[in-house]
């Protein structure tokens, strides 16, 4: 499968979500550990790693800015700002005023030891500061050359158009997968339009597409799915029995479900970028598999059937959360 491109970037189809290294799937992993899965994608060709200041605190910066700093120069490596843990405190706050994105900037750079971040992306709309006043001080970041590209997470059709018109966007980052197929709605067409990435976050449905994580109620009491209405209960009891009508499908293609759900994506189109995350080295050589699956166009059909958005149930994010994403043309 041929590579993909993020602005001026070429990058291999699937890339590295960083985030559950350090940060909200239970406790951080070891260094030892996540050393272990770093240097295996590396080995294995991965070009494009994700990170943000959130995660813990800068931490999952701190860890990249370590291991990645010796291949430095064949990476594309992105991080995002304009949403904090102020403090350390466990509140989060969206903040996408010039000055903070500015400061958040140089403190990134500082924790991953670069002189310049490939794909700075604004992690969620300040919904009090105009989106071109965010971007416009992100693009005197690259003319200043702290960073090289532009991006937007979780941002409605119209605030991409908004931003592109002050700068290029390079990318928008948006949790896209089976179950959640909102970007279909505005953001990926219009991403198609404008030449823009569609970098998938969180494209295994945050390991519910796997089919391993059978019983959510087990899950570190720190893990953020116990918050998540799909993984109550009720909902992911629903929710599994739709990963039953995956299982002929997966035995005529010989992979695994994890496969077929990242290979659904990478045929959606070819400006989808996936970003898995793991922390066990045999699961990101199963992901890197799913390139090697062939979807047809009767399969993709049949998958698009089985998780119809109204097949699956409960919202995405709790209610609070949901209030956080930028929603004009973009039904969350
Ligand atoms: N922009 C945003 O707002 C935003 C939000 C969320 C995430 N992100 C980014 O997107 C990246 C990916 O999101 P995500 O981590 O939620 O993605 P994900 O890949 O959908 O889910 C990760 C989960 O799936 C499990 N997993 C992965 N491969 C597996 C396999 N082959 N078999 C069994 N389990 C498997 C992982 O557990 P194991 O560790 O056990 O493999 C982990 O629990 C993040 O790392 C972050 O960089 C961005």
């Amino acid at each position: 499968m041929s590579e993909r491109i993020i602005g001026a970037f070429r990058v291999q189809p699937l890339g590295f979500g960083c985030m559950g290294l350090s940060h909200g799937y239970g406790p951080a992993v070891s260094d030892e550990q996540a050393d272990a899965v770093l240097h295996e994608a590396l080995e294995r060709g991965v070009n494009f790693f994700d990170t943000a200041a959130l995660y813990a605190n800068g931490a999952n910066e701190r860890l990249l800015g370590r291991v990645l700093k010796p291949h430095r120069e064949k990476l594309v490596l992105a991080s995002k700002c304009g949403l904090n843990h102020p403090d350390a405190g466990l509140a989060r706050r969206i903040d996408g005023r010039p000055e903070t994105i500015r400061a958040s900037c140089e403190a990134s750079l500082t924790r991953l030891n670069t002189e310049v971040i490939d794909l700075f992306y604004l992690h969620r709309l300040d919904k009090e500061v105009p989106v071109e006043d965010s971007v416009g001080a992100m693009a005197d970041l690259v003319q200043a050359g702290k960073v090289r590209a532009l991006g937007l997470s979780e941002v409605s059709a119209t605030t991409l158009r908004r931003a592109h018109a002050v700068h290029p966007i390079a990318a928008v980052q948006s949790e896209y997968s089976l179950w959640t197929r909102n970007p279909e709605i505005a953001v990926l067409p219009a991403c198609e339009e404008l030449g823009v990435a569609l970098v998938a976050f969180s494209p295994l449905a945050r390991a519910y597409l796997t089919t391993r994580l059978i019983d959510p109620s087990r899950l570190h009491t720190s893990d953020m799915r116990r918050h998540m209405p799909r993984f109550d209960m009720l909902n992911y009891a629903a929710n599994l029995r739709l990963l039953d009508k995956m299982t002929p499908m997966v035995a005529e293609l010989g992979c695994t479900p994890a496969q077929l759900a990242l290979a659904w994506l990478l045929h959606r189109s070819p400006n989808v970028v996936p970003i898995p995350g793991t922390t066990n080295p045999a699961h990101l050589l199963e992901n890197l598999g799913a390139l090697q699956v062939p979807l047809g166009p009767e399969q993709m059909t049949r998958l698009n059937r089985i998780f119809a958005p109204d097949e699956v149930c409960g919202p995405r994010y709790n209610a609070s959360t949901l209030l956080e994403i930028d929603t004009e043309n973009f039904n969350s």
